[in-house]
Formats: C-alpha cells, structure tokens, sequence
C-alpha cells in the first residue's frame, strides 16, 4: 500500500512537470505550416475553404481582415471564436493567419 502510494504521488509528479514544459514550449514539435495547422485547428468552424459558417463562423473567403487584424483574432478570440494563444505558438498564429489570407476570394473575383 505505502509503495503504491509513493508510485502514485511520483506519477503526478512527473504528469505535471510534463504539462508544465510542454506548456512552456508550447506548439513546439506542432507542425508550423499553415495549411495542415488550419486543417487541424479551424476545419470544424470554417470548413476547408474557409466557406463552412458553423456557428455564425465568418466565411473566410470574404474576409477584409488584414493580417494583423486576422493574428489578432486567432490570438485572442473573437465572439464565438475561441482564441489559439493557450495552445499555438506565434509562428503557427502567423502561418495561419496568411493562410487565411490565402483562402480570400475577394482579389480574385472582385467582390
Ligand atoms: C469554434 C468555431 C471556430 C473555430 C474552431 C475557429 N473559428 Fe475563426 N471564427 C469563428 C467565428 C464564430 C468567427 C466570427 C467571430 C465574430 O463574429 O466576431 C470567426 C472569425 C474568424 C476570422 C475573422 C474573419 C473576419 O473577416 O472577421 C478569422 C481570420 C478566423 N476566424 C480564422 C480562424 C482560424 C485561422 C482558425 C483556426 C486556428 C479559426 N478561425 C478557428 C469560429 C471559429
């Protein structure tokens, strides 16, 4: 019994300092490219081509946002929108937001 406890308290130990690093490190050893991270992360509300309007999401292909603005929104959150700063990097944050910029159709089409 005592051992099993010493096992279990030195477990959480190690889970924690591990979520701590990684925490730390954060997106770290993630893919950095934009496509497979939108795919990833943004899919379920914007849909591959950033048409999918799940819950009131913005269709990214008209976006006006500049890419600023589009860091900023994926970094703090908007509305609806969760913000990515807990789990992504800013590399990521960057990577998505040209691919973002990348879905627009407003230059295309003029729109
Ligand atoms: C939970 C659903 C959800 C997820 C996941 C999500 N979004 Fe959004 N997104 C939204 C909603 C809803 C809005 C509109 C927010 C508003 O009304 O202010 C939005 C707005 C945006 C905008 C602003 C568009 C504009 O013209 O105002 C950008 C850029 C964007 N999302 C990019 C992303 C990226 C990149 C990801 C993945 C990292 C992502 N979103 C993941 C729901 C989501």
């Amino acid at each position: 019994m005592r051992i099993f406890f010493i096992n279990s308290t030195f477990i959480l130990t190690f889970l924690v300092l591990g979520c701590q690093e990684s925490a730390s490190k954060r997106g770290n050893g993630s893919p950095t490219d934009g496509a497979v991270l939108f795919r990833q992360y943004c899919v379920n509300c914007h849909g591959l081509d950033g048409a999918l309007k799940t819950n009131g999401a913005k269709d990214l292909r008209y976006s006006l946002l500049s890419l600023e603005e589009r860091i900023l929104v994926i970094t703090e959150g908007r509305n609806a929108m969760t913000g990515f700063k807990s789990i992504l990097n800013e590399t990521q944050i960057l990577e998505l937001a040209k691919y973002s910029q990348s879905l627009n159709q407003t230059t295309q089409n003029g729109h």
